[in-house]
């Protein structure tokens, strides 16, 4: 076990071309954050890093979407998103971003260093290129039909409707997004990182040297590593990014992925001057906290930067988590299925801690994970304000009531005192171990555990009943509680840090340390409490069911979106057309066809006679609202028996998206009889 002294923690830059939310939250920020704030309150030295991740094709074909500037762009999101993240209590040291002077000269001045270095492969290959544009197309930039299942609106590297991965040129009839034409192939040059240089020593350093990283990290690499290494393009054909700062790369950037990661480098720069001890001393320990889909970039591409460049330390452990699902569906910007932390601060305010503590509780460490509004709820009703809120507020209430809020004085201590007193004596080692290495949801579960015992004991004493016999005995009951929930605003302080200030100030106490945890003479005898508040309060069914009813709204809007209109029907000719008798003609009478749903008996003026139609739109018209409707009419349908009346022709009917019917009528009323061709 190496000897650190300092740690270095970088959570993942989110993309700044949306708000950040719940899988934002659960998947990264809360648990560095309580990673950071566990060290901070042992005393160590920590830089907590964050910073907007500001490059990326997605931000220019956002900005393209909305007419506005890529700077715009992330000007609003990274103002967005900085906001959630300070009102959530994320305790960053800095909070930076890419598109900052300082990120691009670090970028600029690791990617020469390399180039000098003579790290790169340089290679040229043919690409599309939009000739009006007059720019090469990134994969994002080009449309074409799905080879695999014809889906028209695939994009360059994915189709979205089938799954599948594509290249570029497995488009069918591709198009450019910019000008709708067809793109051509032109020769481009790009600098590339030769990963397949570095398998020995990824497979000495990760597989060798890092067993110990979560079995779903190490997984990854390994298979990364064994499936074999290609170089990798660390420039593109773009006009939004960092320079490509050689001769000869006009009109290039560097990818976006190989300048992110430089980003937690730039922002410690911001952060310090002294910002070296932090990257190129082997006595600082660097954690990434990343999700799953980062893992390659952080455990693979952007340890080979580093170690080319030499003089850069590596992580020590890349705790990545799985992904966070919502109500059962894959959270999805696109498709608006997220909780929004934006939102849920206006929905929820002050329940900051609720929502991280709903997280940690259900944190998808090991497997994606499920978030509900139910649990939510439930993590809340039946944990915070059940067991931790009712201990706290009964032991504060009866110290007011008994003592004037004064702590009183312990007697002598009985059995069941000591026993729950050794107890909080475990927590320190219990949950700093499950903390140290990466078991959060652990280290949340085994805190509550002490909770539960200050909530067991309280109502296993019953001072409200032996207050009335013992009253002396009363004093040491609330002075164990009130040791117990003392140390809570300890243990909690990783997690809940809005939740222990508020309990801190009810008990007039100051922020204490880790190595304070499981003292029992935290708080002395004549020390003077405040009037105590509640410290969490009940969530009702009513707000949780206007969070699930957004989202049951979301999803039928999603819904609509995705039924397709039908592809045309083949080809035929004007005499089969002109076969149809079509005819406007006016309902004179409706009515229900008995012992069926869809059917309504119509009485028609067709201007040539008046006959009777059957027809399936009964769902969705009253047969009193549409006497007098004229509608279009095919007269000369082979009468058919319906339900036992003779159907004399057909109405026309227009149908939605979501199946409901319209009448398809002339424009102004028209007589009966008219034609229809
Ligand atoms: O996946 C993402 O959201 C990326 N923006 C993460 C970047 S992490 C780092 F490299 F900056
Ligand atoms: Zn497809």
């Amino acid at each position: 076990m190496k000897n650190f002294k300092r740690t270095l923690i970088t959570s993942a830059l989110p993309y700044a071309n949306g708000p950040v939310h719940i899988g934002h939250l659960a998947g990264v920020y809360v648990p560095a954050d309580i990673y950071a704030r566990y060290l901070r309150l042992k005393g160590e030295e920590v830089a907590f890093i964050g910073g907007s991740d500001e490059h990326g094709v997605p931000i220019t074909l956002k900005a393209k979407k909305e007419g506005i500037t890529p700077q715009d762009v992330v000007d609003k999101y990274h103002g967005m998103i900085k906001d959630s993240f300070q009102k959530f209590g994320i305790s960053f040291d800095v909070y930076s971003r890419t598109s900052a002077k300082i990120h691009h000269q670090t970028a600029s001045e690791i990617f020469k260093t390399l180039y000098e270095k003579g790290a790169f492969v340089e290679q040229t290959s043919e690409q599309f290129y939009d000739e009006e544009a007059n720019q090469f197309l990134a994969d994002r930039y080009i449309t074409g039909t799905c080879p695999k299942c014809n889906f028209e609106k695939a994009y360059g590297d994915q189709c979205e409707s089938c799954g599948s991965t594509l290249n570029a040129t497995d488009l069918i009839d591709p198009k450019s997004v910019l000008s709708g034409n067809m793109p051509v192939m032109k020769q481009t040059k790009h600098w590339f990182l030769p990963l397949d240089q570095y398998e020995p020593w990824l497979r000495e350093w990760i597989l060798e040297g890092h067993k110990e990283w979560k079995p779903n990290v190490y997984g990854q690499c390994k298979s990364w590593i064994d499936g074999g290494l290609n170089p990798r393009a660390v420039t593109r054909d773009l006009d939004w990014g960092i320079p490509v700062p050689i001769d000869g790369a006009e009109g290039k950037v560097l990818y976006v992925w190989f300048d992110a990661p430089i980003g937690y480098i730039s922002a410690t720069k911001e952060l310090t001057p002294d910002w070296t001890k932090w990257w190129k001393d082997p006595k600082t320990k660097m954690v990434h906290f990343i999700g799953k889909d980062n893992i390659v970039f952080h455990c693979i591409i952007f340890p080979v930067v580093l170690k080319a460049e030499g003089s850069y330390i590596l992580p020590e452990n890349v705790p990545a988590n799985e992904f966070l699902n919502l109500e059962g569906d894959k959270i999805s910007t696109s498709r608006n299925w997220a909780v929004w932390l934006h939102e849920y601060l206006e929905d929820f305010p002050g329940k900051e801690d609720v929502l991280k503590y709903t997280l940690t509780a259900n944190a998808p460490e090991t497997k994606d994970n499920d978030f509900t509004w139910k649990d939510f709820q439930t993590r809340n009703n039946s944990e915070l304000v059940a067991i931790f809120g009712n201990f706290v507020n009964r032991t504060l209430v009866l110290t007011d009531k008994y003592f004037s809020g004064l702590v009183p004085e312990a007697g002598e201590l009985n059995d069941y005192d000591l026993q729950t007193l050794d107890q909080i004596g475990t927590f320190k080692t219990e949950v700093g171990k499950s903390i140290e290495t990466f078991h959060f949801r652990e280290a949340l579960k085994n805190a509550m555990e002490m909770a539960r015992l200050g909530n067991k004991y309280l109502a296993d004493m019953e001072p409200w009943k032996v207050v009335k016999i013992d009253p002396e005995r009363v004093k040491t009951i609330l002075n164990t509680a009130l040791q117990i929930t003392a140390n809570l605003t300890i243990v909690f302080e990783p997690f809940l840090p809005f939740t222990t200030e508020k309990l801190r100030g009810f008990m007039n106490l100051n922020k204490m340390e880790w190595s304070d945890l499981g003292r029992t003479n935290l708080i002395v005898a004549g020390h003077k409490i405040n009037t105590p508040e509640l410290l969490f309060e009940k969530i009702e069914d009513e707000a949780i069911q206007a969070q699930v009813d957004k989202l049951l709204a979301t999803k039928k809007i999603n819904e609509l979106e995705q039924v397709e209109v039908n592809p045309a029907k083949s080809n035929i000719e004007y005499e089969d057309f002109s076969k149809l008798d079509i005819r406007i003609g006016t309902i004179l009478a409706a009515e229900k066809v008995a012992k069926t749903k869809k059917l309504l008996k119509l009485t028609i003026d067709t201007g040539i006679d008046k006959r009777t139609v059957v027809s399936g739109i009964a769902e969705y018209f009253d047969p009193e609202k549409i006497i007098g409707q004229q509608v279009s009419i095919l007269v000369n349908l082979a009468p058919k028996i319906l339900k036992g009346i003779e159907s004399q022709g057909m109405i026309l009917m227009a149908e939605n998206k979501d199946g409901s019917l319209i009448f398809v009528t002339p424009a102004t009323k028209t007589e009966e009889g008219s034609e229809v061709r």
